[in-house]
């Protein structure tokens, strides 16, 4: 599964939720060929858009999509989130996918164009080979010294650690503070764990656990890695493979700069990075690149909702995607011919025409009634609601009148429904109960004319 990554911590709940609507998707469900399979990987149908993602995510992987970019264009509820992430999922984890919708970028806490550039630079890759020293050794001992937490006095918080490392060859006891004492709390580490430690950073990693440590309990628990007991010295040198995005460069980079200015009294904390961070953080990269100790990764920058963007955003854009340093960008909207946010202009989808000129255009069509059942019965699935076969029927008329995310949010409170009647198994009357109780966009705009005198203006 790809790590799916997302740009400013407030925003991760919302894309939770937007992923878990996706999460019977598993990759593309092509054949050795690239040719989809009418059901596969929890995807029905779709065959042509299917194919041609199949083709993106081949381009993507030879390098050969950069400074360009692919637009998804279909009706609402067609599947074009949907098959975003199915790229994803295929991609794997080795490439960075970040995600935003176009209404993230008018947070009030920044402006729209930091938004995008962060989005951009948490998409790019570097991969650094580099030597780190670090302390690594089976835990033999360790021990807290637990204080008060600041503000809440129920709470202890580890203001220190001791903790003894050892391997086959030697023994070393080591004095933590605050960070690292933390760090090994929360990663729950005790007698028999393996683990390493940063000398530089801190950065605490547990590796496995090792068989034969005095005093440390074994359960036999699943997933749990059994590792030899390491040689040599605890303290040494080794060379670890990591990837970072440029973001993650930025925020590094920032917080150096912060920590000096409180040293000095300057109480003012930014948010925003300073371009100039930026284009030292790019020195250094590209410097890093030509001595040959680092790689680039170009990613792929997600954007739903791209009609949301405006004529300003998209002139952001068309720059980055000159620049040297660009992740592909992959777009999705439902808009037809509309107006192009923050202008008078009208253009197809709401995006400008030199901006259009660089993508890849693939057209997601409207379900037909069969492929919506099958899509309702892999989320029914998904979900674990037990449908009647004619409750399905339900649903499928629901989703081909209505639309077909109503229908599935539908699903949830039917079974509700059927449950406080004693019942498992989702029936017909249930489906129809709840498209009583809770109505579609379209029969709420109905509504709201039928009252409208009476609506607060
Ligand atoms: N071909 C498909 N196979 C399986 N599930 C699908 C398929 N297409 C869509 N879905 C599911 O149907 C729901 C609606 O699809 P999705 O959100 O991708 O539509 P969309 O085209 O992005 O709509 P909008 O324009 O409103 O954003 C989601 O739960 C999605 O996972
Ligand atoms: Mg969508």
């Amino acid at each position: 599964m790809a790590a799916i990554r997302e740009v400013g911590g407030e925003e991760r709940k919302k894309a939770m939720k937007r992923i878990s609507m996706h999460s019977h998707i598993r990759g593309l469900g092509l054949d050795e060929k690239g040719e989809p399979i009418y059901i596969a990987d929890g995807l029905v149908g779709q065959v042509e858009a299917r194919r041609a993602a199949g083709i993106v995510v081949k381009m993507i992987r030879e390098g050969k999509l950069s400074g360009r970019g692919i637009l998804f264009v279909g009706p609402p509820g067609s599947g074009k989130t949907a098959l975003a992430i199915a790229i994803a999922r295929e991609l794997g984890e080795d490439t960075p996918f970040v995600m935003i919708s176009g209404a993230e970028l008018y947070s009030a806490e920044m402006k729209k164009t930091e938004v995008l550039m962060r989005a951009v630079r948490s998409a790019i890759g570097v991969r650094f080979r580099e030597i780190r020293r670090i302390y690594e050794g089976v835990v033999k001992d360790i021990k807290f010294a637990m204080a008060r937490h600041p503000f809440n006095p129920y709470i202890k918080v580890p203001r220190a650690a001791r903790i003894t490392l050892a391997t086959k060859d030697e023994e070393k006891t080591l004095e933590v503070g605050e960070e690292i004492a933390l760090q090994l709390l929360e990663l729950r580490v005790r007698r028999g764990d393996l683990i390493w430690i940063d000398a530089d950073t801190g950065a605490v990693h547990k590796v496995g656990r090792v068989k034969g440590v005095e005093k440390a309990r074994y359960y036999d628990v699943e997933g749990v890695r059994y590792r030899e007991m390491p040689k040599g010295p605890v303290f040494k040198e080794r060379e670890i493979v990591r990837t970072v995005s440029l973001s993650d460069l930025d925020e590094a980079a920032m917080a150096q700069r912060r920590a000096w200015t409180s040293i000095f009294g300057v109480g003012l904390v930014e948010r925003e990075i300073d371009p100039e961070v930026r284009r030292q953080v790019d020195e250094q990269v590209k410097k890093l690149i030509e001595e040959g100790k680092a790689e680039l990764v170009p990613g792929v920058l997600f954007i739903d909702d791209v009609h949301m963007l405006d004529i300003e955003a998209f002139s952001f854009l068309t720059r980055v995607m000159e620049s040297e340093f660009s992740p592909i960008i992959i777009m999705a909207t439902n808009r037809g011919i509309t107006r192009i946010r923050g202008t008078d202009d009208v253009a197809p989808h709401g995006i400008p025409l030199d901006v259009l000129d660089r993508l890849l255009i693939i057209p997601v069509r409207p379900y037909t009634p069969d492929e919506m059942r099958e899509i309702i019965k892999i989320r029914a699935d998904e979900e674990d609601v037990e449908l009647s076969s004619s409750a399905l029927e339900a649903l499928v008329k629901i989703a081909s009148e209505r639309s077909l995310r109503y229908a599935i949010q539908l699903m949830q409170p039917a079974r509700i429904v059927a449950e406080r009647k004693g019942r498992k198994r989702v029936e017909a009357e249930d489906v129809e109960e709840v498209a009583r109780l809770f109505v579609d966009v379209s029969q709420s705009v109905e509504f709201a004319k039928k009252w409208e005198s009476k609506f607060l203006k």
